[in-house]
């Protein structure tokens, strides 16, 4: 057993709705907490001079000197930090005005990263994820999701998919793969995407399954990528295998959220595109609205609509999107803190984002709160005031980040 604290500040983020407003008001908080361990998991949580006074001998106690908060462990519940490449070249042109679409159809976009991404070897891509994770766990990120989707070949989607496997191994931190085979159209597939569906629809499908590479499978459903009658029969046949849905849905325009609802998806994610009838139908359902910041800052877009959604009493979780196109910084707290700012957020919303709706928005129950039984995944910061954490705008590291009971960054 190990015991660590004291703590000035435990912000458990137990007891919170997954919908709708949080006030900061509705922070449990506890003061001068210690956080008793057992394995991966958490034993208790409490003061720490009654959790010290009860232990036993043998407990390894890690005792805390100064102000510290401690917070679940981050969880970004969005990434596409598998691929080889950089998109230096279209980040350029955006800024001098040429659109996202432009780009994309002059033969940048999402399609250059496939080029460079099928031209890697496993093990390169393996490399690229090992180094963006850790970058990201030393930002307090202790579960990622990490998408497929620039392979766009039965070969290269597994090859994507065996990397994410690969490196999770090498990696103290979760990795939760998503396959976004259908992230869009195929230059082998021109005018043909329904082929190139009922392609991955009866051979990549069932592969996922068999070797277990994934439980969880996307699609980005836009104008130029896939329309909403199109995914049809992939949902459907990947809803009769038993895979958790996740939609890329209204980043440009509308129609990906209905999808999601429709398909009882876990999240839709983006959303910057969204109108008030998106937001209520969201809002209605039980589908997580995941806000992309990244996407926004990188695109120079507006933001998801966050605060609507939230007072429409939607769910809300924010992940980073890191990709190498769209939203190249990588930063999850920096973006929720910034999407806080211009959405008006409390910081109850925004953490509650990043930790037990992030969770939720992955379908995980074991993490994203402090609490018995849950997984010792915490992050911890040189504070005595949490509200010190969002106010630095993600300029404010933390000091020490806990994965399943072990210590796996401290600075
Ligand atoms: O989530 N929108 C589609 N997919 C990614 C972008 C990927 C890319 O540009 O490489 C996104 O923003
Ligand atoms: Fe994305």
């Amino acid at each position: 057993m190990k015991l660590i604290g004291p703590f000035k500040q435990i912000i458990p983020m137990t007891g919170l709705s997954l919908k709708g407003p949080i006030a900061d008001q509705d922070l449990k908080t506890i003061e001068n907490g210690g956080i008793l361990i057992e394995g991966h998991h958490i034993k208790s949580i409490g003061e720490f001079d009654v959790l010290a006074k009860a232990v036993s001998t043998d407990t390894e106690i890690h005792e805390l000197h100064g102000d510290h908060t401690c917070l679940p462990g981050f969880v970004d519940a969005h990434t596409h930090i598998c691929f080889a490449g950089s998109r230096a070249n279209d980040y350029a042109l955006r800024n001098s005005g040429k659109t996202y679409m432009e780009i994309s159809k002059a033969g940048g976009g999402i399609w250059d990263t496939v080029t460079q991404t099928r031209k890697a070897t496993k093990e390169a891509l393996v490399k690229g994820i090992v180094k963006r994770a850790k970058r990201h766990m030393a930002n307090g990120v202790t579960t990622i999701e990490v998408k497929s989707g620039y392979g766009l070949s039965i070969q290269e989607e597994l090859k994507m998919l065996y990397a994410i496997k690969e490196a999770d191994t090498q990696l103290p931190i979760d990795l939760v793969p998503t396959c976004l085979a259908a992230h869009m159209v195929p230059k082998d597939f021109d005018g043909i995407p329904a082929e190139y569906l009922e392609l991955i629809i009866t051979e990549l499908l069932p592969i996922l399954k068999a070797e277990k590479l994934t439980n969880r499978i996307d699609a980005f459903i836009e104008e130029g990528a896939f329309y909403p009658l199109l995914i049809e029969p992939y949902f459907n046949k990947a809803k009769e295998l038993g895979f958790d849905i996740t939609v890329h849905a209204d980043q440009f325009t509308t129609g990906g959220s209905e999808v999601a609802i429709k398909y009882k998806a876990i999240s839709a994610d983006h959303l910057e595109a969204s109108t008030e009838v998106e937001i209520k139908l969201l809002a209605k359902s039980d589908v997580i609205a995941t806000a992309l910041p990244g996407a926004s800052i990188g695109l120079g877009c507006a933001f998801a609509p966050a605060r609507k959604i939230l007072d429409a009493g939607g769910a809300l979780a924010i992940a980073s999107d890191h990709n190498p196109g769209s939203a190249p910084m990588g930063d999850l707290l920096t973006q929720a803190a910034i999407l806080g700012t211009f959405e008006k957020l409390t910081n109850a919303e925004v953490l509650a984002g990043i930790t037990s709706r992030a969770s939720a928005a992955l379908n995980l129950s074991d993490r994203g709160q402090l609490q018995t039984g849950l997984l010792a995944d915490m992050c911890i910061f040189h504070t005595g005031n949490y509200k010190e954490i969002l106010y630095n705008q993600g300029n404010f590291k933390p000091c020490m980040v806990w994965k399943k009971g072990e210590l796996v960054y401290n600075k």
